[in-house]
């Protein structure tokens, strides 16, 4: 019978967070989640969590979970020991439990415009990219905004203007996309201030991403792309706004 240690806090009614215990009989194959879907079925109707797809696609359940932020839908009860203990993501207000204002990770995703900007009027057609083109962008596409690596990011907590290890990742998914046309602006922007130059290499969301991507890596990546970019004089300059 393993143990849920829940963090619990209503802002609106708690003076203060505190955490709560559950004692579950555990299934096999049993994740986390389905661990906190338990409780909430049997044994507290008041616990709050986010989750959706239960498949690792669609990033809600992003938590701290004994030491280290992962997906619920995708961590085994098993693997965790006796005790499990389950915090929210770091570095965003909390609005309930385990749920928490993601709104600073959305704007600063929203900063890096995350969309193509083409290179000329888009065309009646759609555009086309080679495998050797697409193939540049393969592994970032992957990302599901789950949040576990701004989470886990320290610079975040000194520094709410950064823009984040999700937002550099995917901008360089737009700096390699051979359908972009704004490679200088984004570059550009990246390098201003609270950009790729305010990330301290910790690694920590590297080690957390869930999808196994690297964010350490694309922001070394960006950082290189950008001052190649400023050396030849293809780097346009932008403010941090
Ligand atoms: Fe933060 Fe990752 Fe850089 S944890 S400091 S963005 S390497």
């Amino acid at each position: 019978m393993p143990t849920f240690t829940v963090f619990r806090y209503n802002p609106e009614t708690d003076e203060a967070p505190c955490f709560q215990d559950y004692e579950i009989p555990e299934s096999k194959g049993m994740t986390v989640l389905e661990g906190l879907y338990y409780i909430l079925e049997n044994r507290d109707p008041t616990i709050a969590f986010r989750s959706s797809c239960r498949q690792g696609v669609c990033g809600s359940c992003a938590m701290h979970v004994n030491g280290q932020y992962r997906l619920a839908c995708e961590t085994q009860v098993a693997d965790m020991g006796e005790k499990v203990v389950v915090r929210p993501l770091a570095h965003m207000k909390i609005i309930r439990d385990m749920v928490v204002d993601m709104q600073p990770f959305f704007d600063q995703y929203e900063r890096i415009k995350p969309y193509l900007i083409p290179v000329e009027e888009p065309g009646e057609r759609e555009y086309l990219q080679s495998q050797k083109e697409r193939a540049r962008i393969d592994h970032h596409v992957d990302c599901i905004l789950c949040a576990a690596c701004y989470g886990s990011c320290p610079v975040i907590e000194t520094d709410e203007k950064y823009l984040g290890p999700h937002a550099l990742l995917k901008a360089l998914r737009f700096v390699n996309d051979s359908r972009d046309g704004a490679t200088g602006e984004r570059l550009g922007f990246v390098a201003s201030d609270f950009g790729i130059f305010r990330c301290h290499t910790i690694f920590n969301c590297q080690q957390v991403c869930p999808k196994d991507l690297d964010p350490t890596g694309a922001i070394g990546k960006l950082k290189m792309k950008a001052l190649w970019a400023r050396f030849t004089g293809r780097l346009k300059k932008q403010v941090y706004t």
